[in-house]
């Protein structure tokens, strides 16, 4: 089925044929785009850029390119087809039908789902508004913008749940969504590291590798829904996520790549003398994103996470493939503890530790890039390993965050923390280096100096193609 651009809304929820609901979406519209306006990409207004647009949701349905004036991008609805024959998979209800409606014993903790979700995708949008002014090359430009029009659409994916399904509440959340901005002091977003600034490309690239990869984990989880429209809802953001974990992955890549490169050239690891970003100050950034990353997990032994569970809200990430009773009260998992000055290992209920898997399965993707980008340095007969610090570095949230850890893991004092976090995390200065780099790149086949331009264009377009005009 393919999707009707003629509408107001493009949807593929028959939203013509809810008259209630289309007109609420219809009033929420112009407040969104004016949030687009005043908190999107900063200067955007006249871009002609070339974005994908859904037009199924189909095998195939992203492959539609072309130039788009950036604020007319058409946001729509649209979920991944559904199964009549999905049953709730997990907990207490597994092998009922999936639900179509709201359950109503469970409408507070649904939207509570939704809202948090919800919440990060503006959020995101706000954080990277500034990053356009000073882009390193079209093409780049160009995934930004690709990337913040896709989050603008996963806000309408979970402001359709909002109004379709949670009356005047859903609406008001839906109004807060609009009115609470990343970093702000009255109002700021549900989730810490969504209030954190992306100043630079480098902490973009490591933004949508680590934390767009969050979003996927949580996504994963909610795609396992008992209740059908979320479960649909994210089945297909999935597939709009991975382009944003591709940017991060290739883009960091690219950075790393470009210091290899002046290394070999000049012979020297001091790469900074020529503009570049060294491997190690990579590092350093990386040790920061993987750390606050984590964190969102939330809680290691999380009763709240343990209920979503049993109630058949959110599952575990690809829960259905999963061999066990997908109840879990009887079967355990390994979870860290402080015990004297040491991290165990102990067993706790599966049940209650859907969080910690869910870390446990992030993590392990974490490292699959972090592997490729190794092959990179290794390529050019560099003897430097890029590494995922230990789960307990730098944390703010579990029990973790009662101690203070080095890269390895080993818990040490604070005194130590406060002696050698600079060696392990972005200073300021370094930050203001990285920074001072950002100068933008807006012709059609050039590159900024500090990162190596792509393999690939997009959609086989050249690198030198013409990604963002300028009205
Ligand atoms: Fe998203
Ligand atoms: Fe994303």
């Amino acid at each position: 089925m393919s999707i009707d651009y003629q509408e107001k809304i493009p949807n593929n929820v028959n939203l013509d044929e809810d008259r209630k609901l289309k007109r609420a979406l219809e009033k929420w519209l112009p407040e969104y785009q004016s949030w687009w306006n005043e908190l999107g990409p900063v200067g955007s207004q006249n871009f002609d850029v070339y974005l994908r647009t859904a037009v199924s949701v189909e095998p195939g349905g992203l492959t539609n390119f072309g130039h788009v004036k950036m604020p007319d991008y058409r946001w729509g609805i649209f979920l991944s087809p559904q199964d009549e024959n999905r049953k709730v998979n997990f907990g207490e209800h597994k092998g009922d039908a999936a639900w179509q409606e709201v359950p109503g014993e469970y409408r507070s903790e649904l939207r509570r789902l939704i809202v948090v979700q919800g919440d990060t995708e503006p959020a995101s949008v706000e954080q990277q508004r500034h990053l356009g002014l000073t882009c390193p090359s079209l093409y780049d430009l160009r995934n930004l913008f690709q990337v913040n029009v896709e989050e603008g659409r996963h806000l309408w994916a979970m402001v359709y749940l909002l109004h379709g399904f949670f009356g005047r509440d859903g609406r008001e959340e839906a109004e807060d969504m609009l009115a609470r901005h990343s970093g702000d002091q009255d109002k700021p977003r549900l989730l810490e590291a969504f209030n954190e600034k992306t100043p630079d490309w480098l902490s973009f690239f490591m933004f949508t590798y680590f934390t767009d990869r969050d979003g996927k984990y949580q996504l994963g989880s909610l795609a396992e829904s008992g209740f059908d429209p979320l479960a649909r809802t994210c089945q297909f953001m999935l597939i709009e996520e991975a382009h944003h974990m591709f940017v991060g992955e290739t883009g960091v890549q690219r950075v790393i790549k470009r210091a290899c490169e002046m290394m070999i050239e000049h012979k020297t690891d001091d790469v900074a003398r020529f503009g570049g970003i060294s491997l190690e100050l990579i590092q350093k950034y990386l040790n920061f994103h993987f750390s606050v990353s984590v964190d969102l997990f939330g809680q290691e032994v999380s009763t709240n996470a343990a209920n979503y569970y049993t109630m058949g809200l959110k599952g575990r990430f690809m829960e259905s493939r999963i061999d066990d009773d997908h109840i879990l009260a009887d079967v355990p998992y390994k979870v860290p503890e402080i015990k004297g000055n040491k991290i165990h290992m102990v067993d706790k209920t599966a049940l209650t530790a859907v969080n910690e898997r869910l870390r446990d399965d992030y993590i392990e993707d974490c490292q699959r890039g972090v592997d490729r980008w190794n092959k990179t340095i290794k390529s050019f007969g560099i003897d430097f390993e890029m590494t995922l610090p230990h789960r307990a570095f730098h944390r703010s949230i579990g029990v973790l965050s009662e101690i203070c850890a080095n890269l390895e893991g080993e818990i040490i004092s604070q005194e130590e923390w406060d002696k050698r976090c600079d060696d392990w995390l972005p200073t300021d200065e370094e930050r203001e280096y990285v920074k001072s780099l950002m100068e933008p790149v807006t012709e059609a086949g050039k590159i900024a100096n500090w990162i190596a331009p792509p393999d690939k264009g997009i959609n086989g377009q050249p690198f030198n193609f013409d990604y963002v005009r300028f009205g």
